[in-house]
């Protein structure tokens, strides 16, 4: 039999969409009144937010539930919470599982650095990311190279972000979740933001950002040692790191000051990915270290952690149906190192 009760005790199981708390505890159930012999159930509920997608979830979740306890027809108005409730909860409301930046989140964090430009930190990135959601994991990449960022052109990425009510859903492409300053900016403009404004947007990147659930969040990180690069590095008190350097050993020498960062801020160094190791001729097979040998090691060694990857010099094969310039695909020889790199992360972190 359907009862004032037995509606009442269902009710009060649903959770508040953005307060994440049950309607019991939000006292989020205002009325409710039932038909016995018509098998209707009528019911008012408070949420912290109308007129929602949100709302439209959590009202057929209401109605399947009701319809499965007898209900033939349900009949739901939704009405705000009043401010002194939200007030109640909103000091907890960062704290949730939702929050990337919540003590409760599970998604680990992967810092990509470098010591300089041009050493390939981007495309480590980007292939990483694509390489771990080949794996099956749930991976993002924030763009954090807020002056240069290079991210959506490198994957091939021609959409932009929607945003829906107050957050904004990256845009999806092989698998990965993406989010960019590059989405942001009209034509490719230059961005001249500076101190203040950039934290903002990064803080955004994190909070603002739908990101739903992830088992890793890539962080393509600006060059060097400037001050985004520490904001980030502040920011996220858990974050593990790779950093990426040519084999030169002056560029390693460079490296060395974006793995000491790291380690003052107290993030965990997962290990040096060497690009531009070699150049592999074709036609004979031969190994060339154009750009000089042995300082993925080098760093390594001195950072005291190890070579997670050696990636020789070659292109990806370009697609014109799917342009994606910077991303190797699955069966290409980086693709594969890609790969292992990824696999051997996952066991990692
Ligand atoms: N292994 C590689 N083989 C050939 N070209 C590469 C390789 N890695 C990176 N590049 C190229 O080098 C340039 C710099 O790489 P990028 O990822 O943008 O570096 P960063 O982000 O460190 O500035 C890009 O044009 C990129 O396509
Ligand atoms: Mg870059």
């Amino acid at each position: 039999m359907l009862t004032e009760e037995r509606v009442s005790s269902i009710l009060s199981k649903m959770v508040d969409p953005f307060l994440h708390k049950s309607l019991e505890e939000t006292n989020g159930i205002l009325e409710i009144s039932v038909k016995e012999e018509k098998k209707h159930v009528s019911v008012k509920v408070g949420i912290a937010k109308t007129g929602t997608a949100e709302q439209m979830t959590l009202q057929s979740a209401i109605v399947q539930a009701l319809k499965e306890a007898g209900a033939e027809t349900v009949g739901i108005r939704f009405t705000d919470l009043p401010q002194e409730v939200l007030a109640q909860f909103a000091s907890n409301e960062g704290s949730t599982d939702q929050g990337l930046l919540s003590p409760g989140n599970k998604t680990t964090f992967i810092a990509i650095a470098s010591g300089k430009g041009g050493v390939g930190k981007s495309t480590v990135s980007v292939n990483l990311s694509v390489a771990l959601a080949r794996l099956g994991k749930k991976v993002g990449i924030i763009d954090a190279d807020i002056y240069g960022f290079s991210v959506p052109d490198m994957m091939g990425i021609t959409k932009r972000p929607v945003v829906r009510g107050e957050k904004i859903i990256p845009v999806e492409r092989f698998g990965v979740k993406v989010i960019s300053m590059g989405f942001f900016v009209e034509d490719n403009a230059p961005v001249i933001w500076r101190g203040p404004m950039l934290g903002k947007m990064l803080h955004n990147f994190f909070n603002d950002i739908e990101w739903g659930d992830l088992d890793y969040l890539l962080l393509d990180l600006p060059p060097g040692t400037g001050d985004v690069a520490l904001d980030i590095h502040t920011m996220l008190p858990v974050c593990k790191e790779i950093i990426v350097t040519t084999p030169h050993p002056t560029a390693a020498f460079v490296a060395a000051r974006a793995g000491a960062m790291a380690l003052r801020t107290e993030h965990e160094i997962l290990g040096v990915i060497e690009n531009m190791s070699y150049f592999e001729s074709k036609v004979t097979g031969e190994k060339e270290y154009v750009f000089g040998k042995g300082g993925g090691q080098k760093l390594a060694d001195e950072l005291q952690t190890k070579v997670l990857g050696q990636l020789p010099l070659q292109q990806p094969d370009w697609n014109e149906e799917d342009f994606a310039p910077s991303i190797y695909a699955e069966e290409h020889k980086l693709g594969k190192i890609y790969l292992d790199i990824a696999k051997n992360i996952t066991e990692l972190a």
